[in-house]
């Protein structure tokens, strides 16, 4: 086979052969979710958070958290802060001043290597505190330590009876480590740290969505949800404790406000409601955990560029594009992160050019104009589902709790770096509500915002908040 065609410079849709123009068209009837499913999906999802409150066990958990209303912007005082996040560790010491909402921040951030994912229990817990070690020697070298309150952020479903303890329900985001599911992480956690005589006492363990919910709240007293849309995707909100059926046995006061963390990864993993594609099948049955987290597998960004490979390994398959090409490195399954999406997006279309030279560096590929107009096209298409389908779970907690109105604390890569998600998000939201033209051009009743620090500043207040609550004698 002789060398391809180089991506010309000029071109449009009608440039692209009749079978890849089919092609396009199949795969935009597969990924395209208009406005009437996605409403049908706001509404199943809006009677699955209604069950995960009254009944352990549901497919959505919602996870009640023991954190227990929102910061004053008063809190003050010292904290550690670690985030065991799916792609990064990071630890944080975090002071807030007396100054309402005001805070301090430095960070340390250290890889999760890879490996770590299917390791052993004792390795992921040594590596932790290897980490928290080394922040603490090295910001407080020679001093005396008196024991630091740290606040945990574990962004895993836990089962919690107290803030700072949490039995793991299952592994999410492609973690597959033995012997942690259906224990509570936190005493082989604080062993680690003991053996290393760390001095630290864990005032709460936190979910990465609640710290964000806290965080932001914080700084803007409308935000009502917080939410993650990254390598993971999930949401907090704050529920009245008596608006919380399987809590009734608490007698806990009915007023009383209790984050919950909704573990919406797992929504609709009975298939009732989400317009799966053949890809989302195949990625659910070669994951570690198959038939949990199907909504996360069409969303997050753990997911979103191996479902484009697998798109694109079928169209190779079936004789449509990458003729004659060395597809070995494509085959590679997860070889590719939803920023190699946003960056095919971002190209000019006019040229392409980026596209043509990601594929050629990163896979060894030499992608025609067409495929090159193929694979954008196929990009825009997954990340515009993402953004629509995570809009769902955001409409759904606003109907359950009747807001009309609020603000949304979002974070995350897909969130922060995926270009245009936030806009197609916003879009979607308003075709969900019905919000109608007219009134564009106004703030929308439902704004999603950027976050500040979640697992850093949220997870200190939650720590101060838990302290505070203690001291005062009530837990
Ligand atoms: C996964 C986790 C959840 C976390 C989310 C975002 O869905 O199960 O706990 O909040 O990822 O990181």
């Amino acid at each position: 086979l002789g060398p391809r065609k180089p991506p010309s410079r000029k071109g449009s849709m009608a440039d692209v052969p009749k079978d890849l123009v089919e092609q396009i068209k199949r795969l935009e009837e597969l990924f395209t979710v208009p406005t009437e499913k996605l409403k049908e999906i706001t509404n199943h999802f809006m009677g699955e958070l209604e069950k995960g409150l009254q009944k352990d066990g549901s497919t959505v958990p919602m996870n009640p958290t023991w954190c227990m209303g929102f910061p004053t912007g008063y809190e003050t005082g010292t904290y550690l802060a670690l985030d065991m996040g799916g792609t990064n560790l990071r630890v944080c010491e975090i002071n807030l001043p007396e100054e309402k909402g005001e805070f301090d921040i430095i960070q340390s951030k250290y890889r999760m290597p890879e490996e770590l994912k299917t390791a052993t229990a004792e390795e992921l817990w040594g590596y932790i505190a290897d980490c928290l070690q080394q922040f603490v020697e090295y910001h407080h070298e020679g001093e005396e330590l008196e024991e630091m309150p740290l606040g945990f952020t574990f962004s895993y479903p836990a089962t919690q009876d107290y803030v700072d303890h949490g039995v793991l329900q299952r592994w999410t985001k492609g973690f597959d480590i033995d012997g942690v599911e259906g224990h509570d992480v936190v005493p082989p956690f604080m062993a680690a740290l003991e053996e290393r005589g760390v001095p630290i006492v864990l005032a709460a363990l936190v979910n990465d969505t609640t710290g964000t919910l806290i965080a932001s709240a914080y700084t803007d007293t409308d935000v009502k949800i917080g939410c993650i849309f990254g390598t993971g995707c999930n949401a907090a909100y704050m529920e009245e404790c008596g608006k919380i059926p399987k809590l009734a046995h608490m007698n806990l006061p009915p007023d009383l406000p209790m984050a919950i963390n909704c573990e919406w990864g797992a929504f609709d993993n009975e298939h009732k409601v989400l317009p799966r594609t053949p890809y989302d099948v195949i990625i659910d049955k070669e994951s570690p955990r198959p038939g949990q987290q199907a909504f996360e597998k069409m969303i997050a960004g753990l997911y979103l560029g191996e479902i484009f490979r697998l798109v694109l390994l079928d169209l190779h398959d079936t004789g449509h594009i990458f003729e004659g090409q060395d597809m070995s490195k494509l085959k590679k399954p997860y070889s590719l992160d939803s920023s190699f999406l946003s960056a095919i997006e971002e190209d000019p279309f006019e040229n392409l050019q980026e596209t043509a030279d990601m594929f050629q560096n990163k896979l060894s590929i030499v992608p025609t104009r067409p495929e090159c107009e193929l694979t954008r096209r196929l990009s825009e298409l997954i990340g515009t589902r993402a953004a629509r389908l995570s809009s769902c779970g955001v409409a759904a907690i606003c109907k359950h709790k009747k807001w009309d109105t609020c603000h949304v604390g979002a974070d995350g890569s897909v969130f922060n770096k995926y270009t245009h998600f936030k806009a197609r998000g916003a879009q979607a939201l308003r075709e969900i509500l019905d919000w109608p033209k007219s009134k564009r051009g106004q703030p929308d009743p439902i704004e999603i915002l950027p976050a500040e620090d979640g697992s850093g500043v949220g997870a200190a207040l939650i720590a101060a908040l838990t302290l505070k609550r203690v001291e005062e004698g009530n837990h």
